[in-house]
């Protein structure tokens, strides 16, 4: 169940340049490079004619040649020479897709060309370039399926099994008060906890090991983005409860994802997990990025592990939801399989 008619992170922008990049989103295969202008080009990888992907040829100028028998792409895919004779057959054309560069990503739009509106980018990462902020920043190819990863941002209270060297305590699990909001266009939850222990992370960084009031803020936008608000004051004090989703208090940090599905099984995951720098000092940065990567390697152990099950055991519906039943804390993650559902069948109407 993969939509089509949206953005979606092809690459960081550091990643494309003039060497053809190859890769595979929802299970089309693309090659992105930049023209001579610098804008990020993206074009179907295989050659229109016998299929040599055209990120094993090379480019000249702004056009791409393909590696096998020459024939000579333009930007807009249409073929513009074929080695040995004059004229240029209609059917030598690959299809090209819009692309849209903005502060750090890559975007490309996976669906009809004709609706893809550069206002529907979403303004998602600004932290990234922001200089107040300290960003860990990769992507991991995820050989799990896309949802896992979103089910994941959207329950934390994982934190408490998969992170309690780090960034989760039982308190977590067991003592959050879940509201959860959902409209058109996003699911929200929200975490709070009062009075709670802090996790390992919070008393490293504010070295005080008393009590805490704690938030954590996980958004999903479709079709696949989550971005995430974890803050925490002193227990009792700091912040009024209605301005805490968009703050970290005294000390918490930003979590950014943006989730391309490569297949049906497996992800690119694009992420940014930031702290500001009046919470992540520059004696800290090293010790920070030690524990967000090790998070990750965490979280990732999860999905790959959930998918190899679900691969052996078909009946559990593919990556969808285990049949056998929910727990209190899947709320969100049923809403955003819901939405997907929802918009996948409006694509399939349209
Ligand atoms: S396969 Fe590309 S030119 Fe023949
Ligand atoms: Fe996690």
């Amino acid at each position: 169940m993969l939509l089509r008619n949206h953005w979606y992170v092809a690459a960081w922008s550091e990643d494309v340049g003039r060497t053809p990049l190859g890769r595979v989103l929802l299970g089309e295969y693309v090659v992105l490079f930049r023209g001579l202008d610098g804008a990020p080009v993206a074009l179907e990888n295989r050659c229109a004619h016998r299929n040599l992907p055209l990120s094993e040829g090379r480019l000249d100028g702004d056009e791409i040649e393909c590696g096998y028998h020459g024939l000579v792409f333009g930007r807009d895919g249409v073929c513009t020479h074929v080695p040995g004779q004059a004229d240029v057959p209609g059917w030598a054309r690959v299809k090209s897709y819009p692309v849209v560069e903005r502060d750090r990503w890559v975007f490309v739009w996976m669906g009809a060309p004709q609706d893809a509106d550069p206002a529907l980018v979403p303004d998602y990462h600004a932290r990234l370039a922001d200089p107040d902020w300290y960003a860990v920043t990769g992507q991991t190819l995820v050989k799990g399926g896309y949802r896992l990863v979103l089910d994941n941002l959207l329950d934390l209270s994982h934190l408490t099994y998969v992170h309690s060297s780090t960034t989760g305590n039982r308190a977590l699990a067991e003592e959050a008060t879940l509201i959860t909001e959902e409209e058109d266009d996003f699911v929200r939850v929200t975490r709070w906890m009062e009075g709670i222990p802090p996790a390992p992370a919070f008393v490293q960084y504010t070295g005080d090991d008393g009590p805490i009031d704690r938030w954590q803020v996980s958004k999903f936008i479709p079709p696949a983005y989550i971005d995430i608000c974890n803050g925490s004051t002193v227990a009792g004090e700091g912040l009024p409860q209605e301005e805490r989703p968009a703050s970290q208090g005294r000390w918490g940090f930003v979590v950014y994802h943006a989730l391309t599905p490569e297949t049906e099984t497996t992800t690119h995951q694009f992420y940014a997990v930031a702290g500001h720098r009046s919470m992540v000092p520059a004696h800290m940065e090293a010790t920070f990025t030690e524990q967000m990567m090790g998070v990750l390697a965490e979280d990732l152990a999860v999905y790959e592990a959930q998918q190899r099950a679900i691969d052996l055991d078909p009946e559990t519906g593919g990556a969808d939801v285990n049949p056998r039943g929910t727990i209190a804390a899947d709320d969100a993650l049923l809403r955003m399989r819901r939405m997907i559902r929802r918009l996948y069948g409006e694509e399939r109407r349209a």
